[in-house]
C-alpha cells in the first residue's frame, strides 16, 4: 500500500481531511477493515480498532501513523456477535467522555451454501455480527453523549452481493442486502442529528476473506471471477480511499447512498 504524507498535500486544509476525528473501525485487526484503519490514521484521524485477534490488532496499531500531538489510537479485542461485551466497552468509553466523527463496520463473515444445505438457523451466525453489531454499535456511537459535536458519519461494509446474485450466496447476500436496506432508514431517521450512513459495496478484494473463498482454491473457479472484474480483483486500499471520502467533510452532503468500489463488476 503505497502511504502518503498528510503534510505534504496540506490535508490539513482539505475537505478530505479526517484531522481531529475520532473513528471506530471493527474488524481492523484485518484485510479492508485495517486497510481503512491505516488510510484513516493517514489522512489524521484517530483511530478505535476493534477486532478479535489481539496480535493481528497489534500489528494494526505499529502501522498507524501519527501525524499530531492528539492523535490518539487504541485497540480493543472484542467478540463482537456478544452484545453484552459490545455494550461493556462502549459503556465505560461513554464514561470517559470519548466521542466519535465516525464508525465504519467492516467486521464481516461470508459463506458458499446452497439452498439445500441450509437449515432454519444457518443465518443466525451471519446476521448476528453482519448485520446487528454494525446496528448495535450505530446506536452507541450516535448517543448524545457520545457522538461529535459536529455529527458523525457512518459506513457499512456492504458487497456487491447486496445488489446481484450468485449461486450458494443467499445468506451472505442477505446480511450484505440488509446493510444496505437498514442503511436508507438510517439515513433518514439520524439526519436530524447530522448523521451520515451509507454503504460501500466491494467487489471481490485480495483479503484473508477472499482467499478462504471456495473458488481461491480452484484455478479455474479463480479465473471466472477474475474476469468478472474488468479492472481486475481488488486490493484493500482500492475500498479504504473510498471509506475516507465518505468519512470526511467532503461527502457532507452524501447520506444514504450505495457507493459501488468493484472494479467494473457489475458495470456488465
Ligand atoms: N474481501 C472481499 O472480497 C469482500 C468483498 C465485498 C465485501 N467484503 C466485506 O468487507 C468486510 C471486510 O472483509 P475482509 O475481506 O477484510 O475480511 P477479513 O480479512 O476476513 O477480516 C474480517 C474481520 O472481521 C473480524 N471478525 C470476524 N468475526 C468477528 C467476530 N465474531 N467478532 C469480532 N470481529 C470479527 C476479524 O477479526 P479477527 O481477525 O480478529 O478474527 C477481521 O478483522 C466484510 O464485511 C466483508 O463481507 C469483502
Amino acid at each position: 500500500m503505497q502511504r502518503w504524507k498528510l503534510n505534504n498535500i496540506k490535508m490539513i486544509e482539505s475537505p478530505f481531511s479526517l484531522s481531529g476525528k475520532t473513528i471506530l473501525i471493527t474488524g481492523a485487526s484485518s484485510g479492508i477493515g485495517k486497510s481503512i484503519a491505516i488510510a484513516c490514521a493517514d489522512a489524521g484521524a484517530s483511530i478505535f480498532a476493534f477486532g478479535r485477534d489481539q496480535e493481528r490488532l497489534a500489528d494494526t496499531l505499529s502501522k498507524l501513523v501519527c501525524n499530531s500531538d492528539n492523535q490518539n489510537h487504541r485497540s480493543f479485542a472484542v467478540e463482537l456477535t456478544d452484545d453484552d461485551s459490545i455494550s461493556e466497552i462502549m459503556k465505560s468509553l461513554e464514561e470517559e467522555g470519548v466521542r466519535f466523527s465516525g464508525f465504519v463496520h467492516s467486521a464481516g463473515i461470508s459463506t458458499t451454501l446452497p439452498l439445500r444445505s441450509m437449515k432454519p438457523d444457518s443465518t443466525t451466525p451471519f446476521m448476528k455480527l453482519n448485520v446487528d453489531a454494525g446496528i448495535h454499535l450505530t446506536k452507541w456511537i450516535t448517543r448524545k453523549k457520545m457522538v461529535a459535536e459536529n455529527g458523525s458519519s457512518v459506513v457499512f461494509l456492504s458487497s456487491v452481493m447486496s445488489v446481484v446474485g450468485e449461486s450458494g450466496k443467499t445468506i451472505y447476500s442477505m446480511t450484505k442486502g440488509a446493510l444496505l436496506s437498514a442503511s436508507r432508514s438510517l439515513a433518514v431517521e439520524l439526519a436530524p442529528k447530522k448523521v451520515r450512513v451509507n454503504c460501500i459495496s466491494p467487489g471481490v478484494v485480495e483479503t484473508p476473506m477472499s482467499g478462504k473463498a471456495v473458488y481461491s482454491r480452484n484455478e479455474v473457479a479463480l479465473k471466472y471471477v477474475q474476469d468478472l472484474h474488468p479492472l481486475g480483483l481488488g486490493k484493500p486500499e482500492d475500498v479504504a480511499y473510498s471509506c475516507v471520502y465518505l468519512l470526511s467533510d467532503a461527502a457532507k452532503w452524501v447520506t444514504g447512498t450505495n457507493m459501488i468500489v468493484d472494479g467494473g463488476y457489475t458495470a456488465r
